[in-house]
């Protein structure tokens, strides 16, 4: 047996032991389950899993979306449980703020049953080897279950949407027929970071069950967005930079005419990827590779590991709308999340190809233009501010906070050329409700494998701030509140830590 299929031995006989305390308990209570879920592709997708799962059980339940477990949230959600004693489940959040939810969530002076799933570092823990997690790992079960307990990382081998699979698998081994969502979170989270796009760890043995399923396919293809216009999906890709096309779809354009590919489609829109003919595709990545390798000098095998990768396709899906490829379905489950419509994310993902399909490809659109605004204004206005160890951008009126986290992401993942990729960001945007900032950091993987965890760097920013809020994540991705008076403050703090880390390492 190999390493991550006895890691996965250990997680499910523990998952168990989760189910019978969440089946005992739900005995005990007369109301429906309470899901709480992050609002991102993966949490929506955990919603969408746990929503099947226990529909399937015949349990009734409701989900509520929230953008973050806040301290405020957990006070709200105290009050509402004393009221009607729903036994609660936490999804993609709460590890994090495990010892908030044990000192709040008690009615007269005992603890009120929940459980979480989750697969962020739990509260506290600085990395992967702190020794604490297992302390908390005896602690918490069996309400609580984490991949870190088990020896497998949170950030990169299994979402939190994976996690709701293994416990829907444990209530009912029917569920296995979900493995296909928990993939949707799984690289909503961008986890498939694998050579060539491919899955590790748990993410790699839930994929073998979809495959067995019969539910995805992998085809060996090129890295380009498929249902985009192929000039544009070329000319605005974030992996493949072609020094003269990207960025000029117009450019691009011609240079797919050139190769004697026709581009437009018989209703007179321009092709896609998925247009194309395995002949053309050929034509296409020989085309490609040359353009680099002689005009712009990059080694074959360099741009050859770029361009093609793995493509997850849901089989039962129509080819060319947003829900045949993995990465475009939780692209557009992202979408909803961003603009405060999780619900519309979650009843897709749990089936739903009507209404709120509908209504979700609508929302994309406007969606993908905030972002394009948003990224347009911060190319030509030089918002991006540099310190020594880390750079940081206020969003103002222009970034509203609940893509704040998308917008920093997208520019380390493009490797934008008005950042530095090699130090971690941090955008802020202001909420509308509270004097505070919203605040995001994003690492690039060649920092995180030099020892940044911005997770660590924002809970330690915090306390070095005396700042009592609730902060963290995974090394390449965390994210906090600050008070409006404290943000010069806190952002000097990260950049110590950051040069700390770095100099740690060393
Ligand atoms: O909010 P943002 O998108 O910046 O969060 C980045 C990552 O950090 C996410 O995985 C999020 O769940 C996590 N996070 C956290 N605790 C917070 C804020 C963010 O674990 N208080
Ligand atoms: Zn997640």
């Amino acid at each position: 047996m190999n390493d991550i299929k006895e890691k996965a031995v250990l997680l499910m006989a523990d998952m168990e032991k989760t189910k019978d305390f969440f089946l005992q308990n739900y005995k005990k209570t007369e109301s429906p389950v309470s899901i709480y879920t992050h609002l991102d592709a993966d949490g929506l997708s955990s919603g969408a899993i746990l929503g099947k799962a226990l529909y399937n059980e015949h349990i009734p339940f409701q989900i509520t979306v929230l953008k973050q477990l806040e301290l405020n949230e957990i006070k709200k959600i105290a009050r509402k449980v004393k009221e009607y004693h729903n036994l609660i489940i936490f999804s993609d959040f709460g590890s994090g703020q495990y010892l908030e939810l044990s000192k709040n969530l008690k009615v007269n002076g005992l603890s009120i049953p929940y459980i979480i799933l989750d697969h962020h570092l739990p509260q506290q823990i600085r990395d992967k080897s702190d020794e604490e997690i297992k302390d908390i790992y005896e602690e918490t079960r069996p309400w609580h279950i984490n991949p870190y307990f088990y020896g497998i990382n949170g950030s990169i081998e299994v979402s939190g949407a994976g996690m709701c699979y293994y416990f829907a698998k444990a209530l009912n081994v029917q569920n296995k027929k979900l493995a296909s969502i928990a993939l949707v979170g799984a690289i909503g989270d961008i986890q498939n970071k694998g050579e060539n796009a491919s899955f590790n760890g748990l993410n790699s043995l839930i994929l073998k069950q979809a495959l067995e399923l019969e539910q995805v396919e992998i085809i060996n293809d090129l890295n380009f967005s498929s249902i985009k216009p192929l000039n544009e999906a070329i000319a605005y890709s974030s992996s493949i930079k072609l020094a003269g096309l990207s960025g000029n779809p117009n450019k691009m354009l011609k240079f797919l005419l050139k190769l004697g590919v026709i581009m437009e489609k018989s209703d007179g829109q321009i092709k896609t990827l998925n247009d194309l003919s395995k002949g053309e595709k050929k034509k296409l990545t020989s085309a490609l590779i040359e353009y680099a390798t002689i005009k712009l000098d990059i080694e074959p095998s360099e741009i050859y590991k770029n361009l093609i990768i793995n493509r997850y396709i849901l089989k039962n899906e129509i080819v060319g709308s947003e829900l045949h490829d993995l990465n475009e379905f939780s692209n557009l489950l992202n979408s909803c999340g961003r603009t405060n419509n999780g619900s519309l994310g979650i009843a897709i993902a749990m089936g739903d190809r009507r209404i709120a399909y509908q209504k979700a490809k609508d929302n994309l659109i406007k969606y993908k233009k905030s972002i394009m605004i948003a990224l347009q204004w911060l190319n030509e206005n030089k918002i991006i501010q540099q310190k020594e160890y880390i750079q940081f951008f206020d969003g103002k009126d222009m970034i509203k906070e609940i893509i704040v986290g998308t917008i920093a992401s997208m520019l380390i993942l493009d490797e934008s050329s008005i950042i530095d990729i090699n130090k971690p960001i941090f955008g802020y945007a202001k909420r509308e409700e509270e004097a505070v900032y919203k605040v995001s950091g994003r690492a690039h993987q060649i920092i995180v494998d030099k020892g940044i965890n911005l997770s660590e760097v924002i809970r330690k920013a915090l306390e070095m701030s005396s700042l009592e809020v609730l902060g963290g994540g995974h090394p390449p991705a965390a994210g906090t509140k600050v008070p409006i008076d404290k943000i010069n403050i806190f952002l000097e703090n990260c950049n110590q830590i950051v040069k700390n880390q770095l100099e740690k390492e060393k």
